[in-house]
């Protein structure tokens, strides 16, 4: 049985993949190692949490011992290292937090592997999942390959960047078998309202003003996130060692288009006329150090692992938005207690 360790299981994109790695290969053991910070919800994997093959632990990578006496522990066979501090507007408050887990956290995950895997590193894997972010902000045209040179404007994205680095000075220096994706921005379930896209949908259904940061004519390139799973899938297990895949969706949109797409669907699901929710648009300081737009040239992950995203992206924002409405309780259970303190500190005199 192959042992996989799963790094940031309990939030976003990583209870994405660890339920297709549960589901699909019952002849894994899946580990989620998971610190539980307010990003992280064991809610997101309650439909697999009885499963035989999925264990959690409850840790900080940045506790460095710890990471060493788990993967003597548990001898395991391969990483898919999601977990991070993923918010830019947060590392622009606290950037400090940022480099602890990002940069901190990798390194010690890779210092494991490094000590534990010493005589078996052919038939180890250590994916590190990454960001597009690192690669800076693209003009009106163009898009980011695998060999654009990185160019990080935010305290969060100059710390993925960081982290890619060692991930690549570890196999290079000391021959850890690594494999690392830089993908564009996920939408879908489970994804923390502190992001575009749930925030807004809980701000529309509550009738709350949406600040729209800037002019809002910042682009992004927009992947559902069950197909960001399938793509580390992908790589996990096809990708060739010391290699970079871009992940993205070919999905590119203008913030305040998407807004207003978004205004459209919410309204629609809950009845209301049409443009209803359109005043609640409220233009607002700027993002200090914004990047302009994402595109992601993915042609590498197609031409060499056969992977491109499948799902039409009008149908997956339909099911993403009821999705969020459809589940009342989980964003009620996410957005009480701290989650005010923060929109008041970040929101309230933009
Ligand atoms: P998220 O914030 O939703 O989840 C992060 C998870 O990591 C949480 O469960 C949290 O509890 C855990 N975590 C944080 N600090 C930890 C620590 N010190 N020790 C152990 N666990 C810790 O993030 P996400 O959006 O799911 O992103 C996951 C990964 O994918 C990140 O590495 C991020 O950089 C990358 N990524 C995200 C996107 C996106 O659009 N969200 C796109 C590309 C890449
Ligand atoms: O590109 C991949 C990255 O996508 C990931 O690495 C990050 O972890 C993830 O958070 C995301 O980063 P962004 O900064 O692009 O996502 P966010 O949802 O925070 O913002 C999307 C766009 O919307 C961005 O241009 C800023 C703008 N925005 C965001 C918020 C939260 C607003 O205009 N108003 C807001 O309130």
């Amino acid at each position: 049985m192959k042992k996989i360790l799963i790094t940031g299981g309990a939030g976003f994109i990583g209870s994405h993949v660890v339920r297709l790695f549960v589901k699909k290969y019952p002849e894994y053991a899946i580990y989620n190692l998971d610190k539980l910070t307010y990003a992280g919800n064991l809610e997101n994997l309650t439909d697999i949490e009885k499963y035989p093959n999925y264990h959690f632990i409850k840790a900080d990578i940045v506790d460095g011992n710890k990471m060493f006496e788990l993967f003597q522990q548990y001898q395991f066979d391969g990483v898919i290292h999601l977990a991070a501090e993923s918010h830019v507007d947060r590392s622009i408050e606290n950037p400090m937090e940022f480099i602890m887990t990002n940069v901190v956290g990798t390194v010690n995950l890779l210092n494991a592997a490094r000590k534990i895997w010493k005589d078996s590193t052919g038939k180890k894997m250590f994916y590190h999942v990454s960001t597009d972010e690192v690669y800076g902000s693209l003009g009106e045209t163009g898009a980011f390959t695998e060999t654009t040179p990185y160019m990080p404007h935010s305290p969060y994205s100059a710390s993925k960047a960081s982290s890619d680095h060692f991930v690549r000075a570890y196999h290079d220096t000391y021959g850890i078998p690594i494999v690392i994706s830089n993908c564009s921005n996920n939408y879908g379930p489970n994804q923390f309202p502190e992001k575009l896209i749930p925030l807004f949908i809980n701000n529309i259904k509550h009738q709350k003003k949406l600040p729209v940061y800037g002019q809002g004519i910042n682009v992004r390139d927009w992947l559902h996130v069950e197909e960001h799973a399938t793509a580390i899938d992908t790589i996990f297990h096809k990708g060739k060692i010391g290699e970079t895949y871009n992940i993205g969706g070919n999905n590119e949109w203008k913030n305040i288009d998407l807004i207003k797409k978004l205004i459209e669907i919410v309204d629609r699901k809950l009845g209301r006329p049409d443009g209803t929710s359109l005043s609640l648009i409220t233009y607002v300081t700027d993002r200090a150090g914004h990047d302009l737009r994402y595109a992601i040239d993915a042609s590498k992950l197609k031409n060499e692992l056969g992977w491109e995203p499948k799902i039409k992206f009008t149908e997956g924002f339909e099911t993403t938005v009821e999705w969020y409405l459809a589940n009342e309780k989980w964003l009620e259970n996410v957005t009480s207690g701290s989650y005010q303190e923060y929109y008041r500190k970040m929101y309230d005199n933009r």
